[in-house]
Order: structure tokens, then C-alpha cells, then sequence
């Protein structure tokens, strides 16, 4: 008895998802594999890889675009909840992992397929980020994972894969795990194992080493309507473009780059380098418009929020109810979350220079140390005996009581 009769499998012309096709038939009984792969901005050529699925014995294989999706209702959402990851991962490859999942579900109930597969193994965030999705989406689907159970090494794998034509990597195939979609690139693995070791400059692709970037400081205007960025130095842009052009302004200045040791839900660590240049830097924006036109109090609770965002979407709980519950918190923030930013880009920092709203919150005349100051400096006096209080009367016990 097999596990599926007709399956979806998550596909991306890699080894490992191209020797699931015969795997889950050969091993697991399966008798229709339908291949999913989906565009998410990782600039590969998608005919290739749909008519390798073909050739690795899938039964149809189906490529969709969603990069639009991805940059407006996943980045987007993550830039508006300022996601950092243990305060520095902006979940690049994270977030990509709950739209496949919905592009699968999706796939799956028009086809009448009983099952859903993807290719992870057993050590990584992504197979939860998967599993759980798909179990929030339509937990009545199955999901398989062949390579978490499989237990053959890269050799093996391989080997088996040729054994059902297909090729093993003509190049000498990297010795690093590399994820990449429109959001940046995730490198691990291989030499980066050594948490000492400092990373080859070769394995870096949308920023340049600092020795390359230009000696010239550039400007950046980025505007934002409710949260969302709409635009770049005066030009309105769509979600695509705009991550597009930034990756290229800010990796051009080497701006993106992230080299940590992070905790893997799993029980992990694991030494991760990323190259997120546009989405480092939007959150970096927003953050500081938020400054601007949110009140004291908003601005600081939202912060505890943010880092249980993170955390949820880390862990692979996209499609729960605290996180529905969290974004109509977010989202309730954002209405005034207007205006402009503006930043200067050099030798690998992007700074803050400027940043204007007509919701802005700043009073000048509150503000100001020069004249035309509006502050009640008289009322200063009232407030901080008040304020003081409690530490007042401490004190004074405390002293009494020796
Ligand atoms: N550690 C990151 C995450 O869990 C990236 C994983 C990227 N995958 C890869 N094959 N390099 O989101």
C-alpha cells in the first residue's frame, strides 16, 4: 500500500526534489507526481527546470509566478512588523516557505491530489515551515518528505537519481546550501561550518566588498503610504521593482550582508550568512518613519510584538491564530505610517539623514531650544515631583529603617 495516490511535490530542479519524483513512486507507491515549482524572483530560468521534472519522470509539471504575491502580501507584511529574526535575520528564505505551502494546497485541491511533498530534510527550519502551513491550509492533506526519511547521502542520492536518468551536476557542485529568492540570497554549509572561518568573497552576489564600493556617498528617497513602501527617489514603483532596485542600489554599496550564528527551531545552531540589501534597508526606513508619526507608547509596545512576529514566522506559524491576531495589530499601527525617508548609502552603512510626514508627530515649536519655545517648562517642575514620587518615598523608608 503507498502513502499518496497523486501528489503535489514542491519542486526546484535541484538533486535532492528531482530524485523525489522517482523515489516516491519506486519507494512509496505513488502513482501520479505532479511537480510545483514557483517563481519567487530567484532569477532562474523556469522552462528548464519544468521540463526537468518532466524528465525525472513527473507526471505534469506546472511552474507559477507569485513574486508579485511574495513582495506585496509576505515581504511587505514583514517590513511593516520591522522582522529581524533575533534582532538581525530579516526571514527572507523564511517567508517564502508559507506561500509555496499555499501554492501546493492550492494545486493540490484543484487536482484532486490526496497529498502535498517537498523536499526537505530533517534538520531544518523549512520542513516545519511546510508541514505546519500546509497543516493550517488543509490539514485533512497528507504531506510526505522522502528526503527526511530516505537517509542516503549526497552520493547516494545522486547515484539513485541516475539510475532514473537523472544527471548528476555537471559542475563540480558547490560545497554551499544556497536558498535565493527576490528578498536575497541564504548561504550555509560546506567551508562556513567553521564559525571562525571568515566567508570566501566569492560566495557573495547581490553586495560588493566594501574595497569595490564607489568612494561617492548616494542618496536614497524612500516613500512609504501606510506603512508600505510605494516608491523610490520620487518614482513610484511596484513591490517587484522596487526590492529590485534596491537590492542593486544598496548591494552596490555593500549594504545586505549578515554572518551569524542562529538558532534553528530544531534545537540547532547553525552559522548562516545572508544578503538581504533592499529588505535590510526598508525595515531600517520604516523603522525610523514609524519614529516619526507613531506615538511613544505604540512605538515601544510594538517592539515586544515585532520579536514575537519574528519568532512565529521563523518557526514556521505564518497561518496561525496569534499571528492573525498579531497582524490586525500591525496592520492597525500602519494607517499613519506615511511619508518619506531618506538615506545615504556608503561603504556598507546605510544612514538615516532625513525623514518627513505630514503625519509627523514632531512640534517643532516643542522641540525647539531656540525661540518660539511652546513647552511649559513650569509644568516640567509639577510632572517630575509626581513621577518621582515612589523613588521619593523609598528612600526616605529605606534610610529610616537603618
Ligand atoms: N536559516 C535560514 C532559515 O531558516 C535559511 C535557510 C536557507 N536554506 C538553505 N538551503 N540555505 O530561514
Amino acid at each position: 500500500m503507498g502513502r499518496a495516490k497523486k501528489v503535489v511535490l514542491a519542486y526546484s530542479g535541484g538533486v535532492d526534489t528531482s530524485v523525489c519524483i522517482p523515489y516516491l513512486k519506486q519507494e512509496w507507491g505513488v502513482t501520479e507526481v505532479i511537480t510545483l515549482a514557483a517563481d519567487l524572483g530567484q532569477g532562474d530560468e523556469l522552462e528548464p527546470i519544468r521540463e526537468k521534472a518532466l524528465k525525472s519522470g513527473a507526471d505534469e509539471s506546472l511552474v507559477i509566478d507569485a513574486t508579485a504575491s511574495f513582495a506585496k502580501d509576505y515581504a511587505f507584511a514583514a517590513i511593516q512588523a520591522n522582522a529581524l529574526y533575533e534582532n538581525r535575520y530579516p526571514l527572507s528564505t523564511a517567508l517564502a516557505r508559507p506561500l509555496i505551502a499555499k501554492l501546493l494546497v492550492e494545486v493540490a485541491e484543484q487536482q484532486g491530489a490526496d497529498a502535498v511533498a517537498h523536499g526537505c530534510t530533517g534538520k531544518g527550519n523549512d520542513q516545519v515551515r511546510f508541514d505546519v502551513a500546509i497543516a493550517a491550509l488543509n490539514p485533512a492533506l497528507n504531506v510526505l518528505a522522502p528526503a527526511r526519511e530516505w537517509g542516503m547521502t549526497r552520493e547516494e542520492t545522486i547515484a539513485y537519481g541516475e539510475q532514473f536518468g537523472i544527471a548528476s551536476p555537471v559542475k563540480k557542485s558547490s560545497p554551499y546550501s544556497i536558498d535565493r529568492n527576490l528578498l536575497g540570497r541564504s548561504i550555509e554549509a560546506g567551508p562556513l561550518e567553521d564559525p571562525w572561518m571568515e566567508a570566501d568573497e566569492d560566495i557573495y552576489l547581490l553586495t560588493q566588498a566594501i574595497a569595490n564600493t564607489p568612494n561617492q556617498a548616494e542618496y536614497v528617497e524612500i516613500a512609504f503610504e501606510q506603512g508600505i513602501p510605494i516608491g523610490l527617489n520620487g518614482e513610484s514603483m511596484n513591490p517587484v521593482a522596487l526590492i529590485q532596485s534596491l537590492n542593486q542600489l544598496a548591494g552596490r554599496h555593500g549594504i545586505g550582508r549578515i554572518d551569524m550564528i542562529e538558532n534553528r527551531l530544531v534545537g540547532i545552531k547553525s552559522r548562516e550568512i545572508y544578503e538581504t540589501p533592499a529588505l535590510l534597508v526598508l525595515i531600517q526606513a520604516h523603522r525610523e518613519l514609524e519614529s516619526l508619526t507613531l506615538t511613544s507608547d505604540v512605538t515601544h509596545y510594538k517592539r515586544g510584538i515585532e520579536e514575537t512576529y519574528s519568532q512565529l514566522v521563523y518557526n514556521g506559524l505564518w497561518y496561525s491564530p496569534l499571528k492573525q491576531a498579531l497582524d490586525a495589530f500591525i496592520q492597525q499601527t500602519q494607517v499613519q505610517v506615511s511619508g518619506t525617508v531618506r538615506l545615504k548609502l556608503h561603504k556598507g552603512n546605510a544612514s538615516v539623514v532625513g525623514r518627513k510626514s505630514s503625519n509627523s508627530l514632531y512640534s517643532p515649536s516643542l522641540a525647539t531650544y531656540g525661540t518660539g519655545d511652546q513647552f511649559d517648562h513650569k509644568a516640567a517642575e509639577g510632572f517630575i515631583y509626581i513621577w518621582g514620587l515612589p523613588t521619593r518615598i523609598w528612600s526616605q523608608q529605606t534610610r529610616d529603617s537603618h
